[in-house]
């Protein structure tokens, strides 16, 4: 970690302004899983201890700089008061506005106390692409300059160049990384040093053309790199494989066949479904069959990798020595295509090399299986992770945070 952490500063009385994030899944209002929410914990509860005032601010959602109720951070300040067992204010606006005073509360707090502000993309000014605007909104955010120390523990985050990530640090003097974000930049960097040999990636969930970065950045560094999912789909279209309905947008189709035109040289590491699990578009009975890849027909649509393609993705992992995973193998959410899901995390947990899982879907399986503990490092970013990878451990909010 070239980047100051929190070993490196003493919060002892200071005003903190810290970034976590708390954008958790929710249902009618509740919390449906707070893994983000308990894995700030240990840096809030850090500060805490050092007598400091702890302000958090983060996003939920994608409420595009508007203010709406379901993307309201207030179910994560009763949640985050429960978990640390003392009280979290929770106030209605993330600067001051007609809705909250946040420099009154902020000059009123003592040592220890935490505010939750509202969610930071109620307003346009956090994601503008307007350098100006954002930084205009982050000096609010900052409160002209009041605030003591930065703290960044939103590691799902850190591949965003927004106000609240980016531009807050600019008006704040001492600027660090929280616990989280230093024990993910330490766990995802040993696969940036992982030998070639032994190396096996595994990538999948719907879009090709969100990860096109991310497989040209692996393919040179693995030994192999497994696809399964609506990716592997859009990979067997731009072979000329028939995939019936399978899902498969155009822009994933353009990333595959550019990968497969540009990548020449690596293209032998990739592994793609030799059978899927498809299902009759519109069938009343739900007409479902395992069949080998070439063997897709019009009128059926692939939704999970098949039973031969499960047991040699498992023993690829088995062999290797390293293993990054991120996305899901097909329709995860819709049993019996979570599966091929299942099975690769299975295989993950059961790897006796170094084992690394990101991304919604592929933690929510290994979560769900209560196998989250026989992985070396379950991620709390999905886009975040395959980022750090993709530009070899920079992240545009780490990067300004200050060097050692
Ligand atoms: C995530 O869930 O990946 C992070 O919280 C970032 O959210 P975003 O993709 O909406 O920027």
């Amino acid at each position: 970690m070239d980047r100051k952490t929190l070993a490196d500063v003493d919060p002892s009385g200071k005003l903190c302004f810290v970034r976590v994030d708390f954008n958790v899944p929710l249902e009618n209002g509740k919390i449906t899983d707070d893994t983000r929410i308990v894995a700030a914990l240990p840096t809030i509860q850090r500060l805490r201890d050092a007598g400091a005032k702890v302000v958090l601010a983060s996003h939920l959602g994608r409420p595009k700089g508007k203010r709406a109720d379901k993307y309201s951070l207030r179910p994560c300040a009763e949640r985050l008061q429960q978990l640390l067992d003392c009280p979290v204010k929770f106030l209605d606006d993330c600067i001051d506005s007609s809705y909250a005073e946040v420099s009154k509360a902020v000059d009123g707090m003592a040592a220890g106390d935490v505010i939750l502000l509202e969610n930071t993309r109620f307003h346009a000014g956090e994601e503008s692409k307007d350098e100006a605007e954002m930084k205009a909104f982050a000096e609010k955010l900052a409160l002209g300059g009041k605030y003591e120390l930065y703290v960044n523990d939103a590691f799902g985050t850190c591949h965003r160049k927004h106000a609240s990530m980016y531009g807050v640090p600019q008006f704040v003097e001492n600027c660090v990384a929280g616990l989280l974000v230093e024990r993910e930049v330490t766990m995802l960097g040993r696969l940036l040093e992982a030998p070639r040999q032994g190396f096996v990636a595994i990538l999948g969930g719907a879009k090709v053309d969100d990860k096109i970065g991310v497989v040209k950045a692996l393919l040179p560094r693995v030994e192999k790199l497994l696809i399964g999912g609506a990716m592997a789909w859009a990979f067997l279209k731009a072979r000329g494989t028939e995939i019936g309905e399978s899902l498969c947008v155009p822009e994933s189709l353009a990333a595959a066949e550019e990968i497969l035109a540009t990548e020449g040289k690596h293209l032998h590491k990739l592994v793609l479904p030799e059978d899927v699990h498809m299902k009759r578009v519109n069938a009343g009975g739900g007409e479902m069959k395992y069949v080998p890849y070439f063997h897709i027909r019009p009128g059926w649509n692939a939704l999970d990798i098949g039973v031969q393609t499960r047991q040699r993705f498992s023993e690829i992992i088995s062999k290797a020595k390293n293993v990054f995973w991120n996305g899901p193998m097909g329709y995860f959410e819709k049993p019996p295509f979570d599966e091929g899901t299942l099975a690769v995390a299975q295989a993950v947990a059961a790897c006796t090399g170094y084992t690394v899982v990101g991304g919604g879907d592929s933690v929510a399986a290994v979560t769900h299986m209560g196998l989250a503990e026989k992985i070396d490092h379950v991620s709390t970013g999905g886009g975040a992770s395959l980022e750090f990878i993709e530009a070899g451990g920079r992240l545009p909010a780490i990067e300004v945070l200050d060097p050692r």
